[in-house]
This record gives structure tokens, sequence and C-alpha cells, in this order.
């Protein structure tokens, strides 16, 4: 049942062109397909299909019997050029999954990556078959898109090679918001952003985002757009993010849908980065595709490095980092350190939508990174360019890209490789000393065991780091060390102790054990050259404390406090930096600590420890927050950009620390004055939190005719309820009129905030969160597998929980297992996640 890497073999017949004619129907949808075909090799031909009803199948005109044996058709002695027509019909209107041809919110869109074309006609549904494509599109409805340029009404052509995963076609009745863009080739681009009608007018930060993006791959990347036309669609119905079909980028509607009156500043930059993302794919991922899933890596580690260097370039540079490192650690960390860990490019799988995960996407960004930070900036460039040239039009793998990297730069990458075939994040222990002129620092790494990898071989490690002198002041300069050994060190002479600023910019994908003095922390909180270790060493401090603090009643020592209070008061700092400095390592962050230190974490006293972190933090500085409040307010109107949105984050920060002395007065303030969704939003969470009993129900009939909105509104109550409270508000929420099963943004508002934001409710003493989410799994596994299988990475963690949790979660996996009828997709994450 599972696919390995290692028997990768290509087709002995391609599909070279592709041509397509849908007669849309709700119920009884006709496709029509006309594949060229071309014999590579010996050896049968087997297509692709699933959930089609079959009509009609014929060989150069002549039809067929087909050999279908389940979800293939196998094509015995074809001959060496010939053309396979096809005709199926298939049912959108049922198509529950959101994979292949779906409706969602009376529009019809499609999903085909990983392996969703089959479900919309036969086909080899591989990323190493590349076709052009022809598509002509039968319907009332007035907008019809497909991928390319359009050649009539609902008739499109796509002259450039493309695997069927970037396939698109959508059909409704659409607005768009319409723009050019001329490239630096001199090519005219037609851009739309496409939504339903009642969204106009809220697309205007996805095509700003979309042009800056264009300009942006043109001036970093050299590379330039290829088609007439770059549509963008916004469908409710999704399950991920967005996806970077040829010409024609099918949304998340929230990820493009944005006015001040309803999206928060969150929802601005998340924008503005997947536009970005999928915009960027048109290169690495289209043009330069992936040979087999196992590649995948290929283009999304590549991508999402492109879109974190965008956003650093549009954005603050410090503080995008800072974020792309906190989502890292919330996500692959957790990941790496339990039962799902896998490599960045993995070697087997059963459902290969199980692994677009944070280790793939995130963990393969940092590599790109760190290969950065080895060959140098223009190293990088001369790389990249090789990898451009030589290889578009192609179908990759990883060995291909490091390849480029070995003949441009002149290095060996066989060591750094094994990023991508070694699991688990490596530890990396360092120890300075300093005696007698000389200053030492030793390092080890080790690579912990995961999943089918008992042992690691010591991997390259790229260290920045820099050294003040004990007033502060920088004395060295960031240097970049390779690591390749399990046991290093350096030495320099020095006239006295430095203090040691390692893993500058978060230089690789390590865990970093390195005790210090807090007088050499603080010192680096409050001068280091490098902000993420300035912010880091803050986290060290607030986490120490936090840890000391959990299931004993210490009082916070001074010392911290003031630094807390110096770092929230200093109005020379940018405040999006101060925001996140005087923000405390999450629940889970601390779970995950506890744990890796041979801690069972207890998730009540967690939440009880930050808790009072928190009032310790807003008594310390009672008196400062309403001028620094102030201080953060706007001028004029509502403007999305980082300078703003940083305000608003610090000032949400304080707000926060102000309710727990007023009990949320100065929240209901800010509720009733706020003139955008990020202020109302953050005063929202203040008064859920105060246990303010009207509040809700105020914002329910706010908004309850917009669906992003109400997103926020059955998240926000989940996430902020108190966590004995946590599981009844989440029943009572899915019970509610506006809950849909069949909406997945809908489903992760309550499901997901429940597991991700109000950890202490989720893991109830007596099990009821486990037994509740569980149901929902099974309930929903029926409907959407792709969801229901995310969704069960909630419980990778539960070996780090007591025994009586253990017990009650394991019982509840146990239940899922034994459930007939399970999917692919979840079947394979509970046995996973079960071990
Ligand atoms: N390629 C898309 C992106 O990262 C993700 C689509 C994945 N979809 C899926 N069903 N596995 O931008
Ligand atoms: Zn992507």
């Amino acid at each position: 049942q599972a696919v390995h890497l290692k028997d990768y073999a290509p087709v002995p017949v391609t599909v070279t062109h592709v041509d397509l004619t849908f007669r849309l129907d709700p119920q009884a949808t006709r496709v029509l397909a006309r594949l060229t075909c071309e014999r590579r090799g010996p050896g049968d031909m087997v297509l692709d299909g699933e959930a089609l009803r079959t009509i009609r199948v014929a060989l150069d005109g002549a039809e067929i019997a087909p050999e279908i044996e389940g979800d293939r058709m196998i094509l015995r002695d074809a001959p060496d050029a010939f053309v396979l027509e096809t005709e199926v019909e298939i049912a959108p209107e049922r198509n529950t999954e959101l994979s292949g041809l779906y409706i969602s919110g009376g529009m019809y869109c499609t999903q085909c990556e990983a392996e969703g074309f089959r479900r919309i006609t036969w086909m080899l549904d591989r990323p190493d078959v590349m076709a052009t494509y022809d598509v002509r599109i039968e319907s009332d409805l007035p907008v019809l898109l497909s991928n390319g340029d359009e050649v009539a009404q609902g008739v499109w052509r796509d002259p450039w090679p493309k695997p069927t995963y970037l396939f698109a076609l959508v059909a409704g009745d659409l607005v768009a918001e319409a723009d050019t863009f001329t490239t630096s080739e001199g090519r005219e681009v037609a851009l739309n952003v496409w939504v339903r009608p009642g969204d106009e007018g809220r697309t205007s930060y996805a095509m700003d985002a979309l042009k800056r993006s264009m300009a942006w791959d043109e001036r970093v990347y050299g590379r330039a757009y290829d088609l007439s036309v770059f549509n963008i669609v916004a469908v409710d119905d999704f399950n991920m993010g967005a996806m970077e079909n040829k010409g024609l980028n099918i949304f998340n509607s929230r990820y493009v849908l944005a006015s001040p009156e309803t999206a928060t500043d969150a929802d601005y930059a998340n924008i503005e980065r997947i536009v970005a993302h999928e915009y960027f794919h048109n290169w690495t991922g289209n043009r330069i595709t992936c040979r087999d899933w196992f590649q995948l890596c290929l283009k999304e580690g590549l991508t999402v490095f492109r879109d974190q260097q965008f956003m650093q370039d549009m954005r603050s540079q410090a503080v995008q980092r800072i974020g792309d490192v906190m989502t890292l650690r919330a996500r692959q960390f957790r990941e790496d350190a339990g039962p799902l860990a896998h490599p960045v490019r993995p070697e087997s799988f059963v459902e290969i939508n199980n692994f677009y995960t944070a280790t793939v996407y995130e963990k393969g960004a940092e590599v790109i990174g760190m290969l950065r930070r080895i060959v140098g900036a223009e190293g990088y460039d001369r790389a990249v360019a090789l990898y451009f040239a030589r290889h578009d039009g192609e179908a990759c793998t990883v060995e291909d890209w490091l390849a480029c990297f070995e003949e441009a730069c002149d290095v060996d990458l066989a060591q750094f490789k094994l990023w991508y075939s070694q699991a688990g994040t490596p530890h990396v222990e360092v120890r300075d000393s300093f005696n007698d002129g000389l200053y030492r620092i030793d390092m080890k790494q080790v690579v912990p065991p995961t999943p089918g990898q008992p042992d690691k071989a010591p991997m390259a490690i790229p260290l920045a780091f820099g050294l003040l002198d004990t007033a502060g002041n920088e004395i060295r300069e960031t240097e970049v060390h390779v690591m390749t050994q399990a046991e290093e060190h350096l030495t320099f002479e020095m006239a006295e102790r430095p203090v040691l600023s390692m893993l500058r910019g978060f230089s690789g994908p390590v865990m970093l054990d390195h005790p210090m003095e807090d007088v050499d922390r603080l010192r680096l909180l409050a001068q280091d050259t490098d902000p993420f270790c300035r912010w880091e060493a803050g986290r060290r401090l607030a986490k120490e404390r936090l840890i000391a603090a959990i299931g004993e009643d210490v009082a916070l020592d001074a010392d911290w406090l003031d630094a807390v209070a110096a770092l929230a008061t200093d109005a020379t700092a940018d405040p999006a930096f101060r925001a996140l400095a005087l923000a405390l390592p999450s629940e889970d962050d601390l779970a995950g600590s506890l744990h890796e230190a041979g801690v069972v974490p207890d998730p009540d006293a967690i939440y009880a420890a930050r808790r009072h972190a928190q009032m310790a933090m807003a008594e310390r500085l009672s008196s400062a927050i309403p001028a620094l409040r102030d201080a953060c307010a706007t001028a004029g109107q509502y403007d999305p950009r980082a300078e703003d949105a940083g305000k608003r984050a610090l000032s949400a920060t304080l707000l926060r620390l102000q309710t727990f002395l007023d009990g949320g007065a100065a929240a209901r303030a800010a509720y009733d004055a706020a003139d955008n969704m990020t202020d109302r939003m953050a005063a929202f969470a203040c008064l859920l939190e105060a246990g303010d009993e009207s509040v809700a129900a105020r914002f329910e009939s706010d908004w309850r005719h917009d669906r992003l909105v109400m997103d926020k509104w059955f998240a926000a109550q989940v996430s902020h309820a108190a966590p004995r409270d946590a599981v009844d508000v989440a029943k009572r929420l899915t019970a509610h009129s506006l809950f849909d099963p069949a909406n997945p943004n809908r489903v992760r508002s309550v499901l997901g905030a429940l597991t991700a934001a109000n950890p202490a409710g989720f893991h109830a003493p007596d099990g009821r969160g486990y037994r509740f989410y569980a149901d929902w799994l099974l309930r929903l596994d029926g409907m959407n597998p792709q969801l229901s299988a995310r969704l069960s990475t909630a419980f990778e963690t539960w070996r780090r929980y007591d025994a009586d949790r253990q017990a009650l979660i394991s019982a509840q996996l146990d239940r899922i297992a034994a459930t007939d009828g399970l999917s692919r997709d979840l079947s394979e994450m509970i046995g996973r996640i079960r071990g």
C-alpha cells in the first residue's frame, strides 16, 4: 500500500498533449478527454481514475473495452504513438472531499494537487508527465476559466507543458477586480482577482500584493511571468491555503478577501505572503516541477523560502524572521519530536496529502536558507540561475537542485544532503569558558532518533555567532562556522571574557542548549546587534521563569520584570518587535520544553503559570500602560502596512495585560471605539477572557452575515474560554446554526482552535476533549478525509502526557483505528500516531 522513493520508474508511455471538453452539470458533468500519447519504453500504460463513471474509451478512434482494475486502467501493447479518447461522468455536487472538480458557494472549482486530477478523468496522474492543454468548457455560467490564455469564451490553451496537478477549471457567476502588469520582457499581462458578487471591494490588497510579487520576482530572481493573463479566484470551501495552478491560482477566500472592517493585520500579512507564494510557484514548481511527490520540498521548501525573503523585503526583516522561527518551532519542532517525524524528503508514504507538512514546507525552507548561508548570497544567485537555465521545462529531483550548487559554487554537499534524509531536530550543546586570555567554545551535536531512524550521522550545521564584551559592545561581528563533526571547539585570544551571541538569525533549524548567566542574557536582550538573538534572550529568560513557576507559587524576580518593562517602554525599538518580546512562550511550547527536559507537562499548571506571569507583568507595567497605548495610536485611516500593524500589535498586547488589572474596562472601551477588525478582535479576545457575558452575542448580531468574520467569532470563543469550559463551548458551537461541517475553515475555527489555542481545555483530565474530538474526526472522515487526517495531528504529542491522559487518548485512537471504512488518509495518520 505504501509508495517508496526507491521504486521510482519513468512511465513507459507518456502523454504530450491533453484535449478536454467539460459539459458542466452539478450531478452529471461529462468530461471528454483526448490524450496524445507517445511510447518512451517497453511496458503497459497504467492510467489513474477515481470515482469516475466510464462511458467510452477509444484508441485512435476505435472503441475499446478497457481493462479497469479499481482505480487503474491498463492499456497493454499500446502503439508507439496514438490518441486515447475517454468519456466519463462525474458529480461535482457530491464531491465533499474538495479534491478534483467540486462546487463551492455555487461555483465550480478544482483542486488537483496532489492526486485530484484522477477524480476528473483518466490520466497519468503524476508530476513527471508534462503536457500542453486545450480546454473547452460548456456551460451557461458567465465566467469560465482554465489555465493558460483564453482563445474564445470558455476555450483555453496552455502552451506551457505542465503536470496534471496544475490543471484548474473555474465556472461561476463571478466578478473581478482587473488590473495589468507589464513584465520586464515587455509582456502585457491582464490580472484579475475573481470573487462572488458581494465580495467585490475586498480584493485590492490581494491585487496589490500580486503586483509587488511580480515585480519582486523579476528584480530579485530575474523571473518574469509568461502568459497574457493571471487569474486568482477566491473560493470558500478549500482544504488548504491556496493553489498555484498555471495562470489560474485558486485561493481559500480567507487568503484573498480583506477590508479594514473585516480583516485583521494578521489576515493582511497572510494574504500578502500567500499571494506571493503561489505566484512564485510559477517558476519554482510550475516551469520547473517535481519528478515525483517525494521531491515535494523541491518546490515547497524553495517557494516558502522565497515568500519569506519577499516578506522580509516588504516588512521588517527582524520581525519576519522571528515570526518564521516561531512558526517553525510551534509546528515543525513539535512534529519532529513526535511519532509523525519524517525527513524533509520522505522515503515512503501511503497518502501523499499527509505529507504537506511543516517539515516539508518550513524545515524545507530552512534548508534552503542554510544553503544560502553556506555558499553566500552571490553563490546562491549563481546556483539558482543555473537551476533555472538548466532545468526549465523539466520535472526534477533534490539531486538536480543540489548539483547546481555544487557546480556553481564548487562545494561538496554530500554531508549537507543529510538535511533531506535525516529526520529529527538536531540538538546543539554549546559550552564556553574563559581562561588566561583564551576563550573557548565547545560544541556538540546530537540528532535524536525518530521513527525508522534510530541512528543518525552528524550534520553540516551553519552556526552564525558574534561576541560582545560584558558592557554589551560587539567585539566580533557575525561569522558563520559550519559545524560538521559530532564535537568541535573554537578558541579565541581575548583580553576579557566575552558574551557569546550564538545562532544569530537562527542560522540553522536546531535546538540550542547554551546555559548562560541571567546577566549575560539580559545584556543580549538589551544590546545584541542581532535582533533574533535579542528576542531569543528574552524568550529564554521568560521560559526559565515560567518553568520554575509551574506548579509552584513563586514570585517573579524583579530583574526580569524590569527588563520586560524596559523593553515595553523603549520608544526607540520597533513596536512590532516589542510586542513579540512581550509575548510569553505558548502553552504548547512550554509543554514541549518540559517533555524535552524529562518532565511530564500538566496543561492546567502551565496555563496557571502563564496567567501568573502575565499578572506580574501587568502589575509591573500598570502605571505605564495607558500612555504606552496612547503612543501606539495610528494616525488617519486604517492602513495595513507593517508599521501601523506593529503599533496595533503592541497596543493589543498591552490591552491584554491591562485586562488582568481592570477586569475588561479598557477592553470594553476599545471594543466600542474600534474602527477596524484588528482592534475589534483584540478587544473581543480580552472581553472573552474577562468573562464578559454579552460581547459574543453583540459580535454575532453585528457580523452574522459575514462568513470570514464569523470564523473569527467561532475561533475566539473557543480559544479564550476558560479551560474548564472550552470543550462545552466547542460542543455548543458545533451545534450552532452557522456551523457547517462541509466548510473546512469553519471546522478549523472550532476544532483547530480547541487543540491549538486552548490546550488546557482540550486536555481536560476526564478525557471529554479527546472523546469530542475523536467523534468529530470520524464524522468528518466520511466527508473529507484530507481534513480529518490533518486535524488528527492534534494527537501527535500524546506521549508527552501523564499515564491517565495517555490511556484516555490511546482509547480514542484505538476506537478510530477500529472503525470500518476509515479513509486511507486518516488510517495512515492514526497508525503513525499510535506508533
Ligand atoms: N501547492 C499548494 C501550496 O503550497 C498546496 C496544495 C496542497 N493541497 C493538497 N491537497 N495537498 O501552495
Ligand atoms: Zn506551495
